[in-house]
């Protein structure tokens, strides 16, 4: 696929005007639809002006791109044209002063590029080891049948093996239970409303910049006691403590602070809400379940060493995954907002607008995924690999921005999948399934229970 992105003044150009969505209020233009129904705004969007679609939202103009080409254009142009950090600028008391979103793009390329160490190969090995033992203690317990609310069960699973392979062993021993209402009170204070304010005087945000503060003293408590006692650890935290900077300078407990919140948002609920809809989809879809309970099976008949080389024999176990994110991307709508007058694929967008790409409108293409609306895992599988057509495939995002985690991400839900399908059938008990549009980060809605019985080995 080649390119047309390019960034320049429009003086000299004539460029299209992108189609304007019907519809909205003065200044306020789609919030309220938007704020109703968000992904029914974007689809309506899409169905009535195309792959290029502009509304108003939050007070700000925003054109909505969708397609292959489109995502390559806008994801391809540089942070000093499209900027994330001015779009995302609400995370900022959540993340912290000087760091990622408050921060140059360079800066806040080398802070988040310091994690790359701990997302080696050798290190993902000994998140494996991790994760399926914090999946083992969630199930040992569990006897030979009983339910789970699965939304409520992943989203605690997800929060220990992230604290444990992301801040260390002793935020999971030692600090677990405070760790989980100082996080809490952070995510609540993530609110579409931060979009336009994001320091009105309002609980939700103070309750926020209260967690904050405790986290930052939790974590240098942590990172003291490795200094000072010479302990130390192979998690994200350890990374950043012997990380520098291009200019020889070591990371401030503060700035290793909010790396760490910033991976944690970035990572912590959009796993656990994945890895509820991939048992939710299989559960769904009796046939392609039962394939993968087999390839689980078979795997670990012979023994249960749930390592990083076993979870790359689970390639349907992956495709489920893959599918349920194509479906479910939780990050709905990746924003950047234009820096400068730009052009992208003809189409004029002025300085100060914001652009998007929607993951969920753009895998509803038939024109990109065959029968789009479908559950069909198999399109991943040789001879299909619908995911291949660069750029199509966006819950990750794509680009310069594209997640860091995503390797991670994978290998924690597939990892959670294997020991939890390896040892237990699951079956739904008839709660409807449907998505909560209230978050942020798009989930299903709870409760919905699932029922496990014991697995039967083949
Ligand atoms: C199912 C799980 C996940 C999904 C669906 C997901 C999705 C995404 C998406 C769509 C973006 C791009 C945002 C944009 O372009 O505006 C992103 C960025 C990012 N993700 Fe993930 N993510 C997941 C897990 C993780 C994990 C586990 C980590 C860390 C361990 C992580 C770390 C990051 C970081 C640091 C960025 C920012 C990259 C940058 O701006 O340069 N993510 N993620």
């Amino acid at each position: 696929m080649t390119t047309t992105a390019r960034a320049r003044t429009t003086a000299s150009t004539v460029l299209r005007k992108p189609p304007r969505l019907e519809g909205g209020f003065p200044f306020i233009g789609h919030t309220i639809d938007f704020a109703r129904d968000p992904v029914g705004l974007l689809q309506r969007a899409y169905d009535e002006c195309g792959r290029v679609a502009q509304f108003k939202l939050f007070g700000k103009s925003v054109t909505l791109f969708t397609g292959p080409e489109a995502h390559e254009s806008l994801f391809r142009l540089p942070d000093e044209v499209l900027s994330p950090t001015e779009a995302y600028k609400m995370m900022i008391p959540v993340f912290g002063k000087g760091v990622v979103y408050d921060t140059t793009p360079e800066r806040m390329y080398e802070q988040l590029h310091m994690m790359h160490p701990a997302l080696r190969q050798n290190r993902m090995r000994t998140y494996t080891d991790i994760i399926a033992d914090e999946t083992n203690q969630m199930i040992a317990d569990w006897g030979d049948t009983g339910q789970i609310e699965v939304c409520g069960f992943f989203g605690t699973l997800t929060s220990f093996t992230s604290s444990r392979c992301l801040l260390g062993e002793e935020f999971r021993n030692e600090m677990s239970e405070e760790f989980a209402r100082v996080y809490a009170d952070l995510e609540a204070g993530i609110v579409p409303i931060a979009y336009i304010n994001a320091h009105l005087p309002i609980p939700a945000f103070r309750k926020r910049d209260a967690a904050r503060k405790r986290l930052g003293e939790m974590v240098s408590t942590i990172v003291e006691r490795r200094r000072t006692s010479g302990i130390s650890g192979e998690d994200f935290t350890q990374t950043l403590m012997e990380s520098k900077y291009s200019d020889g300078s070591m990371l401030t407990n503060h700035e290793i602070t909010g790396i760490l919140i910033a991976n944690m948002f970035a990572g912590h609920h959009t796993s656990s809400v994945t890895t509820a809809w991939s048992l939710l989809e299989l559960l769904r879809a009796p046939d392609y379940y039962a394939k993968v309970c087999a390839e689980v099976r078979d795997r670990f008949a012979d023994s249960e060493e749930y390592g990083f080389s076993a979870m790359r024999d689970l390639e349907r176990t992956e495709w489920a995954i893959k599918e349920a994110l194509r479906i479910h991307p939780p990050l709905f709508m990746l924003f950047r907002a234009a820096m400068q007058d730009c052009e992208i694929l003809g189409y004029q967008i002025k300085k100060g607008d914001w652009v998007s790409v929607s993951p969920i409108v753009a895998h509803r293409e038939d024109a990109v995924f065959r029968n789009a609306l479908e559950y069909d895992p198999e399109r991943y599988g040789p001879g299909r690999e619908e995911d291949r057509v660069p750029f199509a495939y966006v819950s990750f995002g794509g680009g310069r921005h594209k997640c860091l985690g995503n390797a991670f991400a994978l290998l924690q839900m597939k990892t959670i999948m294997a020991v939890l399908l390896n040892n237990y059938d699951f079956e739904l008990v008839g709660d409807p399934i449907t998505t909560d549009f209230e978050r942020v980060v798009l989930g299903p809605k709870p409760p919905i229970h699932v029922r496990y019985r014991k697995g039967q080995r083949g």
